[in-house]
């Protein structure tokens, strides 16, 4: 069986154009080294309860992953956060223009849903995987995320604001991811809830680390720039460090804790993701 970073290099979308750069824009920035999050949530949970159907969710988990490459592309452009690199290379506005980079994450985002609607699924089930990508990656959620976080640069909120703001922006993603896999193996409703605020939880998290990364290490490390949170309502520019440190540890004891009542077969599918994402905020201290 191909794995899924197989999967996404041979299905990196192009088009049949003249157009000089469409397609090269596109294997540019799609086949760069995410760390694949989102992706791989999805596949664990299938992977634990249908392992049979981890192949045809290969399309679903790039989907997701599209929607996301759009959300990067679009938040670093010059009228969001304004960034020179991502994923160790040159983004895709220095790399072409702001109008490629403009149209090719709308390209992405409305593909994402073509990847979907086109899956070996049933017709519910599809319709309730764009319901739930739809409803946490849009109107009220990553970009009412993406909208509060650039409206309130260098206007401080207060601390359940920015939890708010994170939520939308990153967690609810994150959590989609969670409940679109229990969709696919079809997991009861109060199992997909549970997963879906586990989600929450994670990506709350996985945006905390994000911003205490953000001040401790270097741009070459992470491949995109760092120390660059100054104007925003980071965790850090609220809380400070150390804060933010401990928070992201309260964090992590409270999904470890939820994560000990998960059923066995979960608990294998999500073990891996957990070890490698749980902690990665630790022993960041005194490295800025
Ligand atoms: C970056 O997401 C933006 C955040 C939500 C913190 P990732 O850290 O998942 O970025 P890639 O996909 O690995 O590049
Ligand atoms: C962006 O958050 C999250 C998105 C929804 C794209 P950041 O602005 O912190 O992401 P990075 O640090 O540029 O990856
Ligand atoms: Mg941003
Ligand atoms: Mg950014
Ligand atoms: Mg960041």
């Amino acid at each position: 069986m191909q794995n899924f970073e197989e999967f996404l290099k041979s299905n990196t979308p192009s088009v049949n154009s003249f157009h000089p750069h469409y397609n090269k824009a596109l294997e540019y920035i799609v086949n760069s080294n995410g760390k694949r999050f989102r992706p791989k949530l999805l596949l664990s949970i299938v992977e634990a309860y249908e392992p049979l159907l981890v192949e045809s969710s290969y399309k679903v988990a790039l989907a997701i992953e599209l929607f996301h490459t759009y959300s990067l592309i679009h938040d670093d452009l010059p009228c969001m956060d304004n960034s020179n690199l991502r994923r160790g290379k040159e983004t895709l506005h220095i790399l072409y223009d702001e109008a490629t980079a403009t149209l090719i994450g709308d390209a992405l985002n409305t593909y994402a849903f073509e990847l979907i609607s086109t899956s070996a699924f049933r017709a519910d089930i599809l319709i309730e995987l764009v319901k739930i990508l739809s409803t946490n990656g849009g109107l009220s959620g990553m970009v009412l995320g993406q909208a509060v976080d650039l409206e309130f640069e260098n206007i401080p909120l207060k601390l359940e604001q920015i939890e708010t703001l994170h939520r939308d922006k990153t967690a609810k993603l994150i959590a989609a991811s969670l409940e679109m896999g229990a969709v696919i193996v079809g997991l009861d409703f109060k199992t997909r809830e549970t997963l879906y605020n586990f989600g929450l939880d994670l990506g709350l998290l996985f945006q905390v680390q994000d911003d205490i990364i953000d001040v401790t290490k270097s741009s070459k490390e992470v491949g995109k720039p760092t120390g660059n949170d100054v104007e925003k309502n980071s965790f850090i520019n609220i809380l400070g460090l150390d804060n933010s440190i401990e928070y992201a540890n309260k964090l992590a004891k409270k999904l470890n804790s939820d994560f000990s009542k998960f059923d066995n077969k979960l608990q294998t599918a999500l073990k891996p993701i957990l070890d490698t994402y749980l902690y990665r905020h630790k022993n960041q201290k005194g490295k800025i």
